[in-house]
């Protein structure tokens, strides 16, 4: 096992480009299986999330090709339809194999993804759908197992406790494309990765209207074929470059980035004065005077998103007031807050409400990765602590972001990999 070092007290500055998105290309690789043809995906980031989506198609008995960041996926006649949970049990979001299996094969067996440490994640929305086009569904040695033999459009509202849902979205619209008639799919989510994955599908011949809204119009076809298509820029990565110019007073250009996808968080970032332009070059983040506090809730897209609320947290920490940070997606997405308090942070949890009074600095300190983007965010605090910081358990970071170390290294950050002792 690996951990990473960080000498915190470096200024970042320069250039950096942002992969392709994760939760983007890991949808859209399970939408090939709906094809028998060919599908050629470009900027697919190198992650390990990716490569397990890999091993996943290969075991279904599907050719897949990996040179560089494109990857070329051949499902031919593929025969098998079950997802295990060797593989499963490592990846929460192979649950979006469900959709294209039970379309393509009329029968899918995914293992049942199970707990998480962000907190509770249901796939009762899911099920909920794929109900709604007529499947068959049972839970049995921890599968869900579905049928359906004649999958046939239907209407599904797609709300839960915390709104709307991307990948059951993805899910539904999935499954969708080929089942007989029109499915209309009520409070979906409209995140960007749903739009692409929206995209994707059409260029396989799929009928979709009202992606970008939330009501998705899918009126089924018979058979989808082949298509060739590039992934959209990873907002969150993006998000955490911005941030990482904040919290060490830098000077960051990102290239490969889609401004309009992260509104809700420059908006943000900008009102605490940190300086967001284009450029023709990209988007330059720069630090230009001392930022203030800030309150943020996290809400579904357009909102704050919920994956940048723990890299926030690490800027607002050495952000001299209180700040609130409220999340509404995961409640109890707040294992960072230990952490951080390891480095000196002062955060009061009250219910789903982290209180953070900004410190004049933080200490280095050894800490544990819980999750992915909890990760990211003692990576960002340990740019700017005082000393050295070992962030344990980073396989949570190669998850979902591409090359860390050597692109804050480009940046001047003095970050380096470790092998556990
Ligand atoms: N929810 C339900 N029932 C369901 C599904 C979801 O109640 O059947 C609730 C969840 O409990 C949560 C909310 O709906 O409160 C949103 O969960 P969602 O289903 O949208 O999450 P997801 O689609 O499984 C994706 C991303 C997550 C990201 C969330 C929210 C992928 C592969 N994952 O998950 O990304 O946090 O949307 O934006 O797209 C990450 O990249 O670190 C990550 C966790």
């Amino acid at each position: 096992m690996d951990k990473l070092v960080v000498e915190g007290g470096k200024r970042l500055a320069g250039n950096v480009t942002i992969s392709g998105a994760k939760n983007s290309c890991l949808p859209i690789l399970a939408a090939t299986l709906l094809s028998e043809d060919r599908s050629v995906i470009r900027n697919c980031p190198d992650l390990r999330d990716i490569s397990t989506m890999i091993k996943i198609l290969k075991n279904l008995g599907v050719r897949v090709q990996q040179d560089g960041s494109t990857i070329t996926v051949e499902p031919g006649n593929y025969k098998k339809y079950t997802a295990s949970y060797e593989l499963v049990s490592t990846m929460r979001a192979s649950v979006c194999l469900l959709g294209p299996l039970l379309a393509k094969q009329r029968k899918a067996e995914v293992s049942f993804p199970g707990g998480c440490v962000i907190g509770p994640r249901p796939i009762d929305l899911h099920l909920k759908g794929m109900k709604a086009l007529g499947a068959d569904l049972k839970v049995e040695r921890g599968y869900i197992i579905a049928d359906a033999k004649n999958l046939k459009g239907g209407n599904v509202y797609l709300g839960g406790h915390f709104g709307s849902s991307v990948l059951a979205t993805g899910n539904v619209m999935m499954a969708a494309t080929l089942a007989k008639g029109t499915t209309v799919i009520e409070n979906a989510a409209c995140e960007p990765e749903v739009i692409d994955l929206a995209c994707f599908l059409i260029k396989m011949g799929a009928r979709i209207s009202g992606h970008a809204t939330h009501r998705i119009v899918v009126e089924g076809v018979k058979k989808l074929h082949g298509a060739e298509h590039s992934i959209i820029p990873d907002r969150i990565e993006a998000g955490t470059y911005i941030i990482a110019a904040a919290i060490t007073k830098g000077d960051i250009t990102l290239k490969n980035m889609e401004l309009d996808h992260l509104v809700a968080v420059t908006d943000k970032l900008m009102e605490s004065g940190l300086e967001i332009k284009k450029t023709i070059s990209g988007v330059r983040a720069r630090y230009v005077k001392k930022l203030k506090p800030l309150d943020i809730i996290t809400l579904p897209y357009p909102g704050f998103p919920t994956d940048l609320q723990a890299q926030f947290m690490s800027l607002m920490t050495v952000t001299d007031g209180i700040s609130v940070i409220t999340e509404k997606i995961y409640p109890e997405r707040f294992i960072h807050i230990s952490e951080l308090g390891r480095m000196g942070a002062d955060i009061q949890l009250e219910g789903p409400n982290a209180i953070v009074k900004g410190m004049k600095s933080l200490s280095g300190a050894p800490v544990m990765a819980s999750d992915l983007r909890a990760s990211a965010a003692l990576v960002l605090a340990g740019l700017v602590a005082k000393g050295r910081t070992d962030v344990h358990r980073i396989y949570h970071l190669d998850r979902g972001y591409e090359n860390i170390e050597a692109k804050l290294t480009k940046l001047g950050a003095k970050v380096w990999r470790e092998k556990e002792k």
